[in-house]
């Protein structure tokens, strides 16, 4: 597809308040309603009005949120919507396939065809409220992983499309043969099946994946449809995106049969002037001494011994190898400041309150529909993961004023394509292996 009529992909990761670690605190924003569900299918509803391409919930296993599951949540909104795709991050280490599986096919049996597979191995550790003493390593989780989502993919299979024929008059609800065992003996898991629900609708959910370290980039090369990455600089975005891309070939695939959407997380308002007067009252809400210890964790340095003025420690910070939290994202918070020595630690910790590890943009409506144009047009994205920083207001600017323009300037859809969440992003329906295997 040629640079003129590339069109961006655009979800949205939703946050009841926004993204900015002060959010909650801002008069526009609505804390008491986070788990109301009124007021999250308005979000839905808005985000659909804009004609995004899906909404997407984030998830872990370790206390201290509050927040609603996101299977329960993402099932009433497929209820009060119609065209956006639903996508919830479920982790492959604390689950079992079997339960994914059925899970994922509900949902995209009860949306028509919209959801989407967040496949995340986890880097905050849940082990404690597994029963086990310690997360799993690094390599280690990719590999399980990897079979899980194998595990998963031959589970919806075990229906063949046209399996279920409701011939009362024969008393046959299924033709025979059409559905099966897949008998799976694997390292870690061993799954006998059929599952017990047909093959979704969209035949697989779609596959998204947010890893981004080598083994991240790898299993996504091979696997993924869509890949979140976090990626602070345009330079960074564009070598992510070569290389990702680069990789595709070794298994068979092409460019478009994977869609990179790095997260930006945006203060839109009619001036430059006024985003700025927002993103500094909510920096304002901010303990300051709470982010620095924050960011010194990722940073793997007590940041809290420098003036924020000073140029960020580089030399300090643990190599990434060393890192058995999120690798990738250490490396995205740092590199601004390994691209510009006289990066501050006040700048590193404002980026960090605005989009936790994810490039952040303040400015106009035409700043940021300029900033996405450059992105687009040089292949260092093929769209975005938005985190609006500030929720209602700061997502309700995006949807009426920045998608308008991106639509004039042909860089957005005007329409959604077609049903299903696999039609918005351009990705085909993939066949059932036993067809396949029966060619
Ligand atoms: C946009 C985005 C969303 C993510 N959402 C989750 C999440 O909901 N739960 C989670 O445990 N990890 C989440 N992650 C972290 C990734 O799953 C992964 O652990 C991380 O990117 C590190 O992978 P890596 O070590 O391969 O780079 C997210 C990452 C990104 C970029």
């Amino acid at each position: 597809m040629s640079e003129n009529n590339r069109k961006a992909h655009l979800n949205v990761f939703l946050r009841a308040t926004g993204h900015h670690a002060g959010a909650w605190r801002h008069a526009d924003s609505k804390p008491e309603l986070e788990l109301d569900i009124e007021y999250l299918a308005q979000l839905a509803q808005l985000a659909e009005r804009g004609k995004l391409d899906s909404v997407f919930l984030a998830d872990g296993y370790a206390g201290g949120g509050s927040k609603l599951e996101p299977f329960t949540l993402l099932s009433a909104l497929a209820s009060v919507t119609k065209h956006i795709g639903l996508i919830a991050t479920v982790g492959t280490v604390y689950n079992e396939p079997f339960h994914v599986a059925r899970q994922f096919a509900s949902l995209d049996h009860i949306s028509g065809g919209r959801a989407g597979w967040n496949i995340v191995t986890g880097a905050g550790s849940a082990a404690h409220n597994f029963g086990l003493d310690e997360h799993p390593e690094h390599a280690q989780r990719y590999e399980t992983g990897e079979e899980f989502v194998e595990v998963v993919k031959q589970l919806w299979d075990s229906w063949e499309d046209d399996a279920l024929i409701y011939d009362k008059k024969n008393g046959r609800l299924t033709e025979q043969g059409k559905v099966h065992e897949i008998n799976f003996n694997g390292h870690t898991y061993s799954v006998k099946g059929p599952l017990n629900i047909p093959r979704p609708p969209q035949g697989y959910p779609v596959l998204v994946q947010a890893g981004s370290s080598e083994a991240g980039k790898e299993l996504a090369a091979k696997t993924a449809e869509v890949i979140f990455t976090a990626q602070q600089t345009f330079e960074a975005g564009r070598e992510f995106y070569t290389d990702v891309k680069s990789r595709l070939a070794k298994y068979g695939r092409t460019a478009d049969e994977l869609v990179i959407l790095p997260g930006l997380a945006p203060i839109v308002a009619d001036t430059e002037a006024e985003a700025r007067d927002i993103e500094a009252e909510l920096h304002a809400y901010v303990d300051t001494k709470r982010a620095l210890r924050n960011l010194s964790e990722r940073f793997t340095v007590d940041l809290s011994d420098y003036d924020l003025d000073d140029p960020v420690p580089l030399d300090k910070a643990k190599p990434s190898e060393e890192f058995n939290g999120i690798r990738s994202r250490q490396e995205a918070v740092l590199d601004p400041a390994r691209r510009d020595e006289s990066f501050t630690i006040r700048q590193l910790l404002y980026r960090n309150n605005g989009g936790h590890g994810h490039i952040t943009f303040t400015g106009s409506v035409l700043q940021t529909a300029d900033f996405i144009e450059k992105w687009i047009r040089n292949y260092a994205a093929d769209g975005f993961n938005i985190l609006p920083q500030l929720v209602p207001t700061g997502l309700e600017a995006f949807i009426d004023k920045v998608i308008p323009e991106l639509q004039n300037r042909g860089l957005f859809r005007t329409e959604y394509e077609g049903a299903t969440l696999r039609e918005s992003l351009g990705l085909k329906r993939p066949a059932n292996v036993r067809h396949l295997q029966r060619q």
